[in-house]
């Protein structure tokens, strides 16, 4: 039997995607509300294809509670943000759910870390909780890395095909968690040592953070002297060898806009280029704000509440909010002093930000410019809707006429 602890937005689909391909899995969580919210029948956050792979697990009989269970396998999955000021991996929850791990599990247990951790995190902080409670690793307890590369808005098909990597400190090990998760992954699955899978996570999302701040950075250089960043990116992608991605208005959620730091955080001396880049993306809501009393003052428009940000989630499709550059706008509003932008996201139904809306008609009335924040097919099908308003488009989705851009 599989123990998940971490219900959250990778923990949940992990547990539901194994129980519904034949293992035996008890999710635990040590959220009340959540665990209540999950034995009612209810999923705790939307996304393709969830209710049904929900459906599927239950039917194969998951199960789940607030309490850790005696069993062989555990699979961790909980949070890891950093740390603001160090810029370290704030490794706080790994630590207390494997210490709550070790008050319960037999010798011989298995326990695969899935949360996103820096280089050497499991040999800094895990393995002496281990040891600190009389197992010696390797003979009563093996340690096992497994990091999670899905992307939110389509998470059931990427848990489905990707490719996976598995770090173990013995290759038998090693094969035994692979041949957990092939039970429903038809991706590769990698197995290597366990700081090199610690690194290669990381890695990733560095990747795309620094290509990101790239796209970015194009964007204030075109800004600078009005060129089309749009058009100078696509003719450019043209180039057999050249891909660059778009700019936005910022990065958010908990992984690109999290993981780089942690390389910041550790190598402060050598990771200079990410350093840049992950201050260039968290620039990026500053720089929206610019534009908009640029925009604002063009076009004679004299109150920052007759403005509105259309979306509120980090991303497309998802009603995720952490970190989101929508977010990070209003913070940076409230310290330029200014207040009162109005905001609105077809797929956020609970207050969560002063001036919110929730219905399409009211936030038009109340505003006469719109700052186009996230992609979500329900804002680009309402678009016609934006005809007579100022329109600051930063996802490049909108095709009226006299739309600025970034
Ligand atoms: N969300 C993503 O897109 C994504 C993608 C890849 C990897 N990751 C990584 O996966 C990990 C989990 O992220 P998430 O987005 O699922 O987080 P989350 O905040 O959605 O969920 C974490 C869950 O863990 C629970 N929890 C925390 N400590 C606990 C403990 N000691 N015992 C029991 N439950 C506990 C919380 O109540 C919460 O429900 C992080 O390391 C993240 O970086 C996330």
């Amino acid at each position: 039997m599989i123990n998940v602890i971490g219900l959250g937005y990778i923990g949940l689909p992990t547990a539901l995607m194994m129980a519904s391909h034949g293992v035996e899995v008890i999710g635990t969580d040590y959220n009340k509300e959540l665990v209540d919210t999950l034995r009612a029948g209810y999923t705790t956050f939307k996304e393709d294809g969830i209710d049904e792979l929900f459906q599927a697990a239950l039917n194969a009989g998951i199960k789940f509670s607030t309490e850790y269970q005696v069993t062989d396998t555990y699979i961790v999955s909980v949070p890891t943000p950093y740390d603001k000021f160090s810029k370290k991996v704030d490794a706080c929850y790994v630590i207390s759910a494997v210490k709550s791990v070790m008050a319960v599990c037999p010798k011989g247990a298995t326990v695969v870390i899935e949360s996103t951790i820096s280089p050497g995190t499991i040999d800094k902080y895990v393995r002496p909780v281990i040891e600190a409670n009389g197992f010696t690793i390797g003979e009563d307890i093996h340690l096992v890395h497994a990091p999670e590369r899905i992307i939110p808005g389509n998470m059931v098909y990427e848990l489905l095909h990707n490719n996976r990597t598995i770090g173990a400190d013995n290759k038998e090990i090693g094969e035994k968690v692979k041949a957990l998760y092939a039970s429903f992954c038809q991706g590769e699955i990698v197995v290597t040592d366990i700081r090199t899978a610690e690194m290669t996570k990381v890695v990733e999302n560095t990747f795309r953070a620094v290509n990101i701040a790239f796209a970015n950075e194009l964007a204030k250089i075109c800004r600078h002297d009005n060129m089309d960043v749009y058009e100078i990116i696509r003719i450019c992608n043209m180039h057999p060898r050249v891909n660059i991605l778009q700019p936005g208005p910022g990065v958010g959620g908990h992984c690109i806009s999290v993981d780089p730091w942690f390389l910041v955080g550790d190598y402060p001396s050598l990771a200079k280029v990410i350093d840049e880049s992950m201050r260039t993306n968290d620039g990026m809501p500053d720089f929206v704000l610019n534009r908009i009393y640029e925009i604002m003052k063009e076009k004679g428009l004299k109150e920052i509440g007759r403005v509105g940000l259309y979306g509120l989630t980090y991303k497309e499709n998802v009603d995720d909010m952490r970190e989101s550059p929508t977010l990070q706008l209003l913070e940076s509003q409230e310290r330029h002093l200014a207040t009162g932008l109005k905001v609105y996201d077809p797929l956020i139904t609970k207050d969560v930000v002063a001036n919110q809306f929730h219905d399409l008609d009211t936030f038009l009335d109340a505003v006469d410019m719109v700052v186009i924040m996230v992609a979500h097919s329900e804002i680009r099908e309402h678009m016609v809707e934006l005809k007579n308003k100022v329109v600051l488009d930063t996802r490049n989705i909108c095709n009226l006429d006299g739309v600025f851009k970034l």
